[in-house]
């Protein structure tokens, strides 16, 4: 395990244009929000309010090997232009009969280059570490809740406990402008 894991390309610091980008993406969010919710919040309960919302955010300024975070219905949002190392050590494991949840990579992927998750662990709710290139990430490379010590890969599916199923993969669709919408 330890060589798939030195094999995985290191992804570089974030630079300046990179939080540009997310600060764009969340003012799309919190304009898109501002709009609706004036119109929905006097005809509907708020429940009704999360089923309708949703995000676009421009992924084509995200190298290889970057992670971002949004904000989606509350909760962080994982976005992973993942190199093809990290495609291929996913996929590597497809079969392991040890994986807690078990699901193939390309299910969870069908873009192999992109993985999107609700980056809530499914023990108790803490958000993993990951995202960060200083965060430690575990030896599958893909995240580490320091609460209870659960182990995500980089399929984002849990290689130990204690949480019980992967990270949530949320509704999404690639938009034709290099944008995806999530919800
Ligand atoms: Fe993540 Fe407990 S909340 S391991």
């Amino acid at each position: 395990m330890t060589d798939a894991v030195n094999k995985i390309e290191q992804p570089r610091e974030p630079t300046r244009r990179d939080f540009l980008y997310i600060c764009t993406g969340m003012a799309t969010l919190v304009g898109s929000a501002a709009f609706l919710w004036p119109f929905i919040d006097g005809m509907q309960p708020s429940a009704d309010v999360a089923a309708l919302a949703a995000v676009e955010i421009d992924i084509s300024l995200i190298e290889p090997g970057h992670r971002i975070t949004i904000k989606w219905r509350g909760k962080p949002v994982f976005i992973v232009h993942r190199t093809d190392a990290m495609v291929a050590q996913a996929r590597e494991d497809d079969g392991n009969p040890d994986l807690i949840d078990p699901i193939t990579d390309g299910e969870r992927a069908p873009r192999p280059e992109w993985l999107i998750l609700v980056g809530v662990c499914t023990h108790l709710g803490c958000i993993p570490l990951g995202q960060k290139d200083s965060d430690p990430r575990g030896p599958y490379g893909g995240w580490f809740c320091p609460c209870h010590g659960s182990i995500y890969d980089t399929s984002g599916r849990v290689r130990k406990g204690p949480a019980p199923r992967n990270l949530q993969v949320p509704p999404y669709a690639f938009l034709e402008d290099g944008r995806i919408r999530i919800g």
